[in-house]
């Protein structure tokens, strides 16, 4: 069985992952979507909650299974969930700049493979911060997320 991880932070998680990890869905038996805690920002959302959106938009989707990344290495987790590659979307040149050297590191660190995916021109303007941004000065961002952040978005408007 062919497994592969598709890592990220997910703060909330947009139509553009969700491309993504359909489309890695297709070329795996398994993809295992590994949801960081994101150390370097404050995240919006809990990693519970994250996991939630994603499991709650591929719920009927084969094969998609989501776990906590944690602390630790990404090329540790793949290695103890049996994955043989990461998988990432690239919007433009400045991603590709950005996950090379970790896709290198990777390599270097375990032998562990990243398949890029070009993403989709209708998503290719996405990424979780515009979404809160856009979302924060009272922009309507629902054609952009699934149902599951949608309703969570909806939620942090309304406590605020
Ligand atoms: O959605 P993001 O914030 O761009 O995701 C970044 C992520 C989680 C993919 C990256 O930070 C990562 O791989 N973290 C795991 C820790 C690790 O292995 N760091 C060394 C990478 S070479």
């Amino acid at each position: 069985m062919q497994s592969a991880v598709c890592p990220g932070s997910f703060d909330p998680l947009h139509n553009g992952h969700v491309e993504i990890i359909a489309r890695a869905s297709n070329l795996f038996d398994e993809v295992i979507v590994a949801v960081s805690p994101n150390m370097h920002k404050r995240p919006m959302f809990s990693v519970e909650e994250r996991m939630e959106m994603v499991q709650e938009t591929f719920a009927y989707v084969r094969g998609v299974t989501v776990r906590p990344l944690g602390e630790g290495l990404l090329a540790e987790f793949c290695k103890a969930h049996g994955a043989n590659a990461v998988v990432k979307g690239l919007r433009d040149a400045k991603d590709l700049s950005y996950e090379t050297p970790m896709a290198t590191m990777n390599r270097h660190l375990s032998g562990l493979e990243t398949i890029y995916l070009p993403a989709d021109g209708r998503y290719t303007h996405l990424s979780s911060t515009l979404i809160k941004e856009v979302h924060s000065l009272g922009g309507d961002v629902s054609e952009h997320v699934p149902r599951a952040a949608q309703r969570r978005l909806a939620e942090r408007r309304h406590e605020a």
